[in-house]
């Protein structure tokens, strides 16, 4: 939810604070701040709003050190406010923090009962003067941070600095994702490698209660008791461009333009001979997947319309009892879950706290095997599956997500195969879909070559207080995420309906003003979807259908057709979002919202 980066260096950092910031701000934005020693006293920088407005007062006051941290927040406890923007400081002491320390309110009255003054109301501040607290009696900064995670409950991704010990940097990992940069001579931390890419590529993540430290000289890692430990190092292949926006103006654009190549890279060196290599799942895979007997999904937000759409296939392909849950219902509701259940969680991020804990309590069944369909291969959802399977979609910057969620479909697709082989799907028949699934980014390329009909399109819906989105089968979720688009960056209500559903209510919003968005490709509900579509024209509703070229659909008054690509029943999902994903993007820039960073939203979400 919040970024985090971190410096120790023998140049002034805050220009390379302030570049990481950038690059983590779509993950929180309501305000952001710097802390760096200079002359062995802490400077502060803080401001609400976007990386933008810190930017602007350190050009008018700047903030030179060599030592700093800095922070890009999304509000959790304490409303948006100069106030309770990080870096939260004590007296020496500067923290950043992303995550929520559940036992801050008791911790609070200890300290203020100590004498420490408080200055926001959030719950990180306990933090800065928990540590000056074993600071001032007597430990230096290491021992204050090992006393401290010794009294914090609750998730967090911690870096701490002391105006006393510059060149010196603190980390603490639990529940919240923290790496930390090799330089040469420097040495850097971040929430996320993608801030440091253009200083290092040389990446070392630190494990659920870790802690680390880190110097110009080097870094070290250790556990609570201060025992060290050791950790790889990896090297990122993240380039400067794969996380600019390059010649687009947004970066939901250009991740929409992605999905061609994205949807290829989640299909290489896991096809071969036309058929899914069970390798893909790693060399357990064969063991595991024998004793599955039924799928259990659970996701949030886009990643569980992929799932629901794996749902269908899950079921009507591969013959296996299915079914989705979205993770923060599942985590609570102490759930049956039978022996031999394969569980799958689905997430870009691979952080988000609800899918987390939905994991780590399945795992306290007898499972077949846990399985994660993620984007971040050093995500804590990737590290404590059984298996994981990347979609390889490339860093997703956009908070409204796109090529997460097609290539999430193909990586679906590629398990429900595998687990339909096993359950007597014919070669013939793997052999077709296989076949599908490699025509699907060479159809979605042939809809982006569409923009412009969906850019005219778009000026119809800017004035729309409402709309609905219908479609059938494994067309209804994408129905759901046509219509979850269309409300996150354009701010215009939208719901999706089951469009069997639509006489059991929704027939009675339908009028002038309410449009109506079906996506109806050519498979065996479209009669079925055709007649739902004469309910609403007879109401005087105004209807546009995505409909299969070849389907017979033809535009008349009232209704608009927008012709699409033959797609296979397995690959229209993929295909089918496409123009959705676009139609939302164009309402939004008509509109003039903030499209790659919609309000009150965050992109990863780590808290519940
Ligand atoms: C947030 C994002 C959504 C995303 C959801 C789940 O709400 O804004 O775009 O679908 O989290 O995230 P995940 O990383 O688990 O897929």
């Amino acid at each position: 939810m919040c970024g985090i980066v971190g410096a120790v260096a023998q140049r002034n950092v805050t220009p390379i604070l302030i570049e990481g910031l950038k690059r983590l701000e779509y993950r929180g934005y309501d305000s952001a701040g710097v802390a760096v020693i200079a002359d062995g006293r802490l400077q502060l920088a803080r401001a609400v709003g976007k990386v933008a407005e810190l930017e602007a007062l350190l050009v008018a006051t700047p903030r030179p050190g060599t030592t700093g941290i800095c922070h890009t927040r999304w509000a959790t406890h304490g409303v948006p406010a100069e106030r309770n923007s990080h870096p939260h400081v004590s007296t020496d002491v500067a923290v950043v923090h992303n995550g929520i320390i559940e036992n801050h309110e008791e911790l609070r009255e200890e300290l203020v009962a100590l004498g420490y003054q408080f200055q926001s109301e959030t719950d990180t501040e306990v933090v800065a003067h928990l540590v000056q607290h074993y600071i001032d009696g007597g430990k230096d900064l290491r021992e204050a941070m090992l006393a401290t995670v010794k009294r914090i409950t609750g998730a967090y991704a911690l870096v701490v600095i002391s105006a006393k010990e510059p060149g010196r940097m603190l980390l603490a990992r639990r529940g919240s994702p923290l790496c930390i940069g090799i330089g040469v001579g420097e040495n850097f931390a971040a929430s996320d490698a993608t801030a440091l890419v253009s200083v290092t590529s040389r990446i070392v993540y630190l494990d659920e209660g870790d802690l680390g430290e880190i110097t110009t000289d080097g870094y070290a890692v250790f556990d609570r008791e201060g025992r060290a430990v050791i950790r790889k190092e990896h090297l990122s292949n993240l380039s400067a461009g794969a996380v600019d926006k390059g010649e687009y103006r947004h970066f939901m654009i250009k991740e929409i333009f992605d999905q061609p190549t994205a949807l290829a890279n989640t299909l290489e060196g896991r096809i071969n001979g036309g058929r899914v290599l069970e390798a893909c799942l790693g060399p357990r895979a064969a063991e595991l997947l024998a004793r599955v007997k039924r799928v259990r999904l659970v996701a949030c937000g886009t990643s569980a319309h992929a799932g629901l759409v794996a749902q269908y296939w899950i079921e009507q392909i591969a013959k296996l009892p299915c079914r989705i849950e979205l993770a923060s219902e599942f985590r609570y509701r102490d759930p049956v879950i039978e022996p031999d259940t394969l569980f799958i969680s689905i997430s870009q991020s691979g952080e988000t706290a609800d899918t987390l804990e939905a994991l780590r309590h399945a795992k306290t069944k007898q499972l077949a095997a846990s399985l994660v369909i993620c984007n971040a291969p050093e995500s804590s959802l990737v590290r404590e599956s059984d298996i994981a399977l990347m979609t390889h979609a490339g860093p997703e910057r956009s908070v409204a997500s796109t090529k997460a969620f097609t290539t999430q479909l193909m990586a679906l697709a590629l398990v429900m195969l595998l687990l339909a082989r096993r359950n007597g799907l014919s070669e013939d028949q793997e052999r077709r879909y296989v076949k599908s699934l490699e025509a699907a980014a060479r159809q979605v390329d042939e809809v982006l070559k569409e923009d412009a009909v969906l850019q005219r399109l778009a000026e119809r819906l800017i004035a729309k207080e409402h709309a609905l989105f219908l479609g059938r089968g494994p067309m209804w979720p994408v129905a759901m995420e046509g219509a979850l688009k269309l409300k996150e960056i354009s701010y215009i209500h939208a719901e999706a309906y089951a469009a069997g559903e639509l006489k059991h209510g929704p027939l009675a919003l339908v009028d002038e003003h309410m449009p109506v968005i079906a996506v109806a490709p050519d498979g065996h509900l479209l009669e079925k979807v055709k007649s739902n579509l004469q309910e609403v024209k007879a109401r005087g509703g105004e209807l546009y259908v995505f409909a299969d070229r070849e389907a017979g659909f033809k535009s008349e008054p009232g209704v608009t057709v927008i012709g699409m690509p033959h797609a296979d029943e397995l690959t229209d999902p993929i295909v089918y979002t496409v123009p959705l994903q676009l139609l939302a993007y164009h309402v939004a820039v008509l509109k003039g919202t903030d499209v790659d960073q919609p309000r009150n939203l965050a992109k990863s979400v780590t808290v519940e």
